[in-house]
């Protein structure tokens, strides 16, 4: 018998519901805030707000859009954590009352487990590959910086870190130091389409083993632009292009040097890359290279599957409802998970 699945993202600032049947994909629908944007990160009581507001519309539309009535989805998935823990709320009180109405079970996803996920997720067509096991994926977001080594479904290693920042901090918080809006990463990416990347050089750390670090480079940065403008104090507007181009480099190269040697070190050629910085068209084509000379089966994921959304809330549950992984009306959501 089929498994209809719906699952709810609200860990951050954005609200997403999706129905999955089976493990393929029959709606996923996102609403954004930008609410934040002038405030230079996320504001958590507007963004618990925003959901609480947005919530109902979201699953109804993904409802709506699979063509499913709300009676035969089998169990609701849910993102426990990590977040921020009023979104989190919302997103969880949401799950609950609807695995209630409708006597079915729940089911509690980690947000990180499910970014990874998202390589699993099967499309309509049915023409997308999945990769095999085991799989190493690097996953690079707002708030995390991980190499990772999938087992299986749900069987995961982490064999490498960020010691500081995470990939995406280093994009915003350098992007603000440019007076950027947050999140910086999305446009530091178009304008570095229009600069020289070997214009400026940054400093890159020497971390060990297959740990990263970033917050040295936030430093160097801040450091030289502070110099640059010191005699002129036009720079950053003059060269802005090719600061965000040398910029984006610098943390591409960092990634991919460290993805290259977690390959060589277990073998793995099963590759992919997830989380809101694997969006990044740097990466992207840095990585499309490094498969080539490499011969690594590469996966990278639509941009829409970048960002926070449900649907891998969606695949993360579907693997968990085959193995009978459901969770109690007494799950508490967990800023840190
Ligand atoms: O995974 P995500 O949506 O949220 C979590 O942190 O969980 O990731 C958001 C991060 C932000 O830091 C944002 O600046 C970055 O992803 N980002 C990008 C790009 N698109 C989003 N960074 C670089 N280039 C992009 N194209
Ligand atoms: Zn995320």
């Amino acid at each position: 018998m089929a498994v209809t699945i719906l699952a709810i993202e609200s860990s951050c600032d954005d609200t997403s519901a999706a129905v999955i049947r089976d493990g393929i994909i029959l709606s996923n629908l996102i609403a954004g805030q930008d609410i934040h944007m002038s405030y230079g990160g996320v504001v958590p009581e507007l963004a618990s707000r925003a959901h609480q507001a947005n919530i109902v519309p979201v699953v109804d539309q993904a409802l709506r859009r699979a063509g499913v009535g709300a009676e035969e989805i089998d169990a609701v998935a849910f993102t426990r954590g990590p977040g921020l823990l009023g979104s989190l709320l919302v997103g969880t009180s949401f799950a609950k009352g609807f695995a209630l109405a409708g006597n079915i079970p729940l089911i509690d996803v980690n947000h990180l487990q499910a970014h990874v996920l998202v390589h699993f997720i099967l499309e309509k067509d049915g023409k997308n590959k999945v990769p095999g096991f085991p799989f190493l994926c690097l996953l690079v977001s707002g708030g995390h910086t991980r190499l990772i080594v999938m087992k299986s479904h749900l069987e995961m290693e982490i064999i490498g870190n960020t010691i500081d920042d995470a990939a995406g901090e280093a994009f915003d918080k350098c992007g603000k130091l440019m007076d950027l809006p947050y999140p910086a990463g999305p446009m530091i990416d178009r304008l570095a389409s229009q600069g020289n990347r070997k214009a400026f050089s940054f400093a890159k750390p020497k971390v060990k083993d297959l740990d990263f670090s970033f917050s040295g480079l936030k430093t160097s940065f801040l450091y030289f632009l502070r110099d640059k403008l010191r005699d002129d104090p036009q720079f950053i507007e003059k060269y802005k292009p090719d600061l965000c181009a040398s910029l984006q480099d610098t943390i591409v190269s960092m990634l991919i040097s460290k993805l290259v040697k977690a390959s060589q070190l277990t073998g793995i050629k099963e590759i992919g890359i997830a989380g809101g910085v694997s969006a990044n068209s740097g990466l992207r084509k840095g990585l499309a290279r490094e498969a080539e000379k490499r011969d690594w089966n590469l996966f990278i994921p639509p941009l829409s599957y970048t960002t926070d959304n449900a649907a891998m809330i969606g695949i993360t549950g579907y693997y968990k409802y085959l193995r009978g992984e459901f969770t109690g009306q007494d799950a508490a959501p967990q800023a840190r998970y």
